[in-house]
């Protein structure tokens, strides 16, 4: 049987990026049957819901999902994409390509990768009144007693060792695949855990025990915002670098900003049972209409899907072909410092294909 993909466009700007990408990825790889399921506020418009029965469902019967973004109607999906499927591990690569307009002095040393825990730390939110932590505030010490007899709000941090587990050995798996193709197999772990002993403490510890298991690796770690500078001021340094779920999703954006933007950004979330690829940008809701929007991040994403489907040539292929529009540089989207629609760069993709 030929495996299906379920399509979500998703909100604002991002089905200006997914469905032409879907079309390459039709032509690219004919064997592979897309089916869109709707979402939004198409799918508001049409069943009076936001996640449909009917999407769950093709989500479910597909090989996987890819998504758009979200800007908040689809959110339901998103979440379901991430919790329902359990998509434990998010891997966000941050490689500058020739023509990509990186505002770094040295661009050409960034080429690392981060992977994300996708399901745990401060996501999905977990909030509440202050009022509710009276009784922790008894079992506190003096500096850590929160106040519970003002107004406010407090929000819950949930770590396990089985996700952390995951995570590392996701981390190691890909630094010892990427050794082999010739990069220094060193595993960078960020977290703070000089102020949260017990959830990053613990976070670190496991990935810590983990890389020490394969021979191969070698390991560092700096604090979360030690590792933010190294982004920037030493990416070289980097090869992959694992971080908890918020501190990934900040950082990853930080991150692109390196090589020249979220529009060049791609991700891929993985579990167990089932993966779906969205890129790392939202729903970049200032570009609706104007067919601007970048489409390299959502079409490097695609990249991804051939291969988790085991298109691997047509992978390269692709990946190859936007390489050369950027080494060309003759048709690139605002955000690069060029005048092409969203349209005038996938028909260069397709020139080069
Ligand atoms: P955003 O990533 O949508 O946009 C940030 C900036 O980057 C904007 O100026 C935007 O125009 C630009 N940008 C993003 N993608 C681009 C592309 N492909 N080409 C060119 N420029 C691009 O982030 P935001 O504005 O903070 O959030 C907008 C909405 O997206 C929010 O509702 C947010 O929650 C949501 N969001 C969703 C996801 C997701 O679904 N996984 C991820 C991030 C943000
Ligand atoms: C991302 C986004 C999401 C996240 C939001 C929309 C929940 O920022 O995928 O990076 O933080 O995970
Ligand atoms: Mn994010």
């Amino acid at each position: 049987m030929p495996p299906t993909v379920c399509v979500i466009a998703g909100d604002d700007a991002a089905p200006e990026v997914v469905r032409p990408t879907v079309e390459i990825l039709r032509e690219l790889a004919p064997s592979i049957h897309f089916e869109e399921a709707i979402s939004g506020r198409e799918a508001i418009a049409r069943t009076g819901e936001a996640f449909p029965a009917e999407t769950r469902a093709a989500i479910d019967a597909a090989a996987c999902t890819i998504f758009g973004a979200s800007g908040g109607p689809s959110r339901p999906i998103l979440w379901y994409l991430r919790w329902g499927k359990q998509t434990a591990v998010n891997i966000r690569p941050v490689r500058w390509s020739p023509g990509y307009r990186s505002p770094m002095l040295h661009p050409e040393r960034i080429d690392y990768v981060i992977v994300r825990d996708n399901l745990e730390g401060m996501y999905p939110p977990r909030e509440g009144d202050l009022k509710e932590l009276s009784q922790l505030a008894s079992s506190a010490s003096w500096w850590q007693t929160p106040p519970t007899d003002v107004e406010g709000s407090y929000a819950v941090r949930v770590n396990t060792d089985e996700q952390a587990r995951r995570i590392a050995h996701a981390t190691c798996e890909l630094a010892l695949q990427r050794q082999a193709a010739g990069y220094p197999g060193r595993v960078t772990l960020g977290a703070k855990y000089s102020i949260l002993p017990r959830t990053d403490g613990r976070f670190r510890a496991i990935v810590r025990e983990t890389v020490q298991q394969y021979a191969s690796l070698s390991y560092q770690e700096f604090l979360i915002d030690d590792l933010a500078r190294r982004l920037i001021a030493e990416p070289e340094t980097l090869d992959v670098v694992v971080m908890g779920n918020e501190h990934g999703d900040i950082l990853a954006d930080a991150a692109s900003g390196t090589i020249g933007g979220l529009g060049l950004a791609p991700s891929g979330c993985y579990g167990e049972q089932y993966a779906y690829f969205e890129p790392v940008h939202g729903s970049a809701p200032d570009l609706v209409g104007k067919g601007v929007i970048n489409p390299t991040a959502m079409l490097l994403t695609g990249t991804f899907l051939l291969n988790y489907l085991g298109s691997d040539e047509q992978a390269h292929r692709l990946e190859q072909a936007i390489a050369a529009v950027y080494r060309d540089g003759k048709t690139l989207t605002v955000d690069q410092g060029g005048k092409a629609t969203t349209r005038d760069f996938m028909a260069a993709v397709r020139e080069k294909l």
